[in-house]
């Protein structure tokens, strides 16, 4: 992992892919490497440098022109990030250069194999070994070259492949770990992401996992790792090369957080059906009938998405009156689950290519399971591998850290729990009220945005905090778990979230004038609850910052937000909350769209 970026025509090749690369910065990475060449030029030029793609810039001589390239930004897996483990590898000779995103599980038997048979390794990559294989097979075309090496690998892959004797074409490939090829005016693209080849073309072809392709400057044909042609009909992307700008913020999580309003409108916009008080919703397949004979919805996803999918829950047990809960992909898919026929899986993921969720689709597929995909990403590997479900619509993400799209994905599936419930037991007016709270939101979430100069010195008087407690009761909880996560990402202070209603049983030991606690305190039926909760909180002389409805009392600062029906509370609580957590990273000086350690979509295990 994690950005791949090749260009095939007649432009100068090097500049083109350092846009690229510059447009998959958001990813995160830790160092980037480029690789050209021409169809009359001898041999490859390479440069690979650690740290950002403005170094690799540096690096990249005057003469280095071509007409064919691929690139890379690498986020560590095999080896520490440096100019020797960054990508492209090449082979002793210079004459294949390959950039892999995903993990090759049998790298080290691999590795020792070739090393037996005297190949210097030059990097602790797993990577590489594909590199060696590729140029010590000795078939005549690039294409069997790389498909028989890729039959030797096991793993997951997005690969690209350039090689010295066949600089009229470039060979790709996918397994678990996403490929996109871009088709221009003779020339064409390919990257790992769409984000690198929208401000040249929106005409795209998403390759399917087990599928290949050779692009040539004016041509592309894609094939199955066993050679069988297949038909790749081309898309248009939906998203204008403009949405990826920052657009006149000082990052994208805070353009990202203030375009919320417009992302909540946008979900809903064409799906709200009036006459019957329900929503449309077109791509569940999933006819009343069907729909009636649910007993049970599990949701699925990982970090912000799985928080997402625990609102959802709570909305559908609320409004559907089915039992539904929600559990992180990543666990669900190693626990060998009993696989129910009358249960709904959802699988919820902003970028549609979380490695975690889609194992976790792919195994219920395989178990007979019914699973629809919650997406942001049109044509993303889940919502091509769900049988059914809901694009949320947030537009195009560029920070790391999830704002967005996790409300649009909570407001996703406020729709979806209307539907089901108008299906089953809502009442018309309990349809009519939800329908209305829905059309409130994206005014209610501007009024929150407006308060961000009070949530700024908010945040700078807690930035000194080594550490900070969330709680929340019921729909408050996954709110609070959202927000610490949110919070720890990209300020790095520690955070933990708790049910309010667990706080006696063992957190309240934490509680001190130095660990303030940020509460969620709904005007609903738990009130006084989470009203007790402070006041424990308060005789420990721990600081509160709460987020409510109204003042309160106990709490050294409130922030209020607008009310909205309680089923759709947690979507405004959860805004002031984004902001908290961008000013608090603010303050500290954090780099906040590209937090440490982490890398946007996670396509590995
Ligand atoms: C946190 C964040 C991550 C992602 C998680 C799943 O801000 O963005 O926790 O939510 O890696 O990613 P998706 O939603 O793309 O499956």
């Amino acid at each position: 992992m994690c950005g791949i970026v090749g260009y095939i025509g007649k432009r100068d090749v090097a500049p083109l892919l350092l846009e690229g690369l510059q447009r998959l910065e958001y990813r995160g990475y830790d160092s980037a490497g480029v690789v050209v060449t021409s169809p009359k030029a001898a041999g490859l030029k390479m440069v690979k440098a650690k740290g950002r793609v403005r170094d690799l810039e540096a690096r990249v001589p005057k003469r280095f022109a071509g007409t064919t390239g691929i690139a890379h930004t690498r986020w560590a897996t095999h080896g520490a990030p440096s100019d020797e483990n960054a990508h492209p590898h090449m082979d002793a000779e210079g004459k294949v250069a390959v950039v892999h995103n995903g993990i090759i599980d049998n790298a080290s038997d691999l590795r020792a194999k070739l090393t037996a048979e005297g190949v210097e390794f030059l990097s602790e990559t797993d990577t590489e070994v594909l590199t060696h294989l590729i140029a010590r097979n000795d078939a005549d075309t690039l294409e069997e070259k790389v498909r028989q090496s890729l039959k030797l690998i096991e793993g997951t892959y997005g690969v690209a492949v350039l090689h010295a004797d066949f600089p009229d074409r470039i060979v790709v490939a996918r397994n678990g770990s996403p490929v996109v090829l871009g088709i221009g005016e003779k020339e064409m693209f390919v990257a790992s992401d769409v984000a690198a080849l929208v401000s040249h073309t929106r005409q795209v072809v998403t390759l399917d996992d087990g599928e290949m392709a050779t692009i040539k400057a004016d041509d592309f044909r894609t094939y199955t790792t066993s050679g069988t042609r297949t038909t790749a009909e081309p898309t248009t992307v939906e998203w204008e090369a403009e949405s990826y700008d920052m657009g006149g913020h000082d990052t994208y999580m805070h353009k990202e957080i203030s375009e919320q309003p417009d992302a909540v409108d946008r979900v809903l916009r064409g799906r709200i059906d009036e006459r019957f008080a329900t929503v449309r919703l077109g791509g569940l397949n999933l006819d009343a009938r069907e729909a009636r004979t649910i007993r049970r919805i599990k949701i699925l996803g990982c970090g912000t998405s799985y928080h997402a999918g625990l609102i959802g829950a709570g909305l559908i047990e609320s409004l559907a009156r089915v039992p539904a809960d929600a559990e992180p992909a990543s666990e669900f898919r190693y626990r060998n689950p009993v696989v129910d026929p009358d249960t709904l899986y959802i699988a919820v993921s902003q970028s549609g290519e979380t490695y975690d969720v889609l194992a976790a689709v792919q195994e219920l597929k395989r178990k007979g399971a019914r699973v629809l995909g919650v997406v942001n990403v049109v044509g993303s590997a889940i919502a091509r591998e769900a049988d059914g479900g809901m694009y949320v619509h947030a537009g195009p993400e560029v920070c790391v850290v999830s704002t967005k799209c996790f409300t649009n994905t909570v407001v996703a599936f406020a729709l979806l729990a209307l539907h089901l419930g108008r299906i089953r037991d809502l009442s018309v007016s309990d349809g009519k009220r939800i329908i209305e709270g829905l059309r409130r939101l994206p005014e209610q979430i501007q009024q929150i945005l407006q308060a961000e100069a009070e949530i700024k010195k908010l945040a700078d008087q807690y930035a000194d905090a080594k550490s900070m407690m969330f709680i929340g009761r019921v729909r408050g909880y996954p709110v609070a778990l959202e927000a610490s996560l949110k919070l720890k990402e990209i300020s790095y202070i520690h955070a933990e979230a708790y049910p309010a209603s667990e706080l006696k049983h063992g957190p309240l030991a934490l509680i001190e004038p130095a660990l303030p606690t940020v509460a969620i305190v709904p005007d609903d039926d738990l009130l006084e609850k989470n009203r007790a909760a402070l006041e424990e909180i308060k005789a420990r002389s721990g600081r509160i910052l709460a987020v409510a409805h109204q003042e309160q009392e106990k709490a050294d600062h409130t922030v209020v937000v607008p009310k909205n029906e309680p089923e759709l509370d947690p979507i405004l609580m959860g805004i002031p909350l984004q902001l908290l957590a961008y000013h608090t990273a603010l303050s500290l000086g954090r780099d906040i769209d590209k937090p440490r350690n982490l890398a946007k979509s996670v396509t590995v295990e």
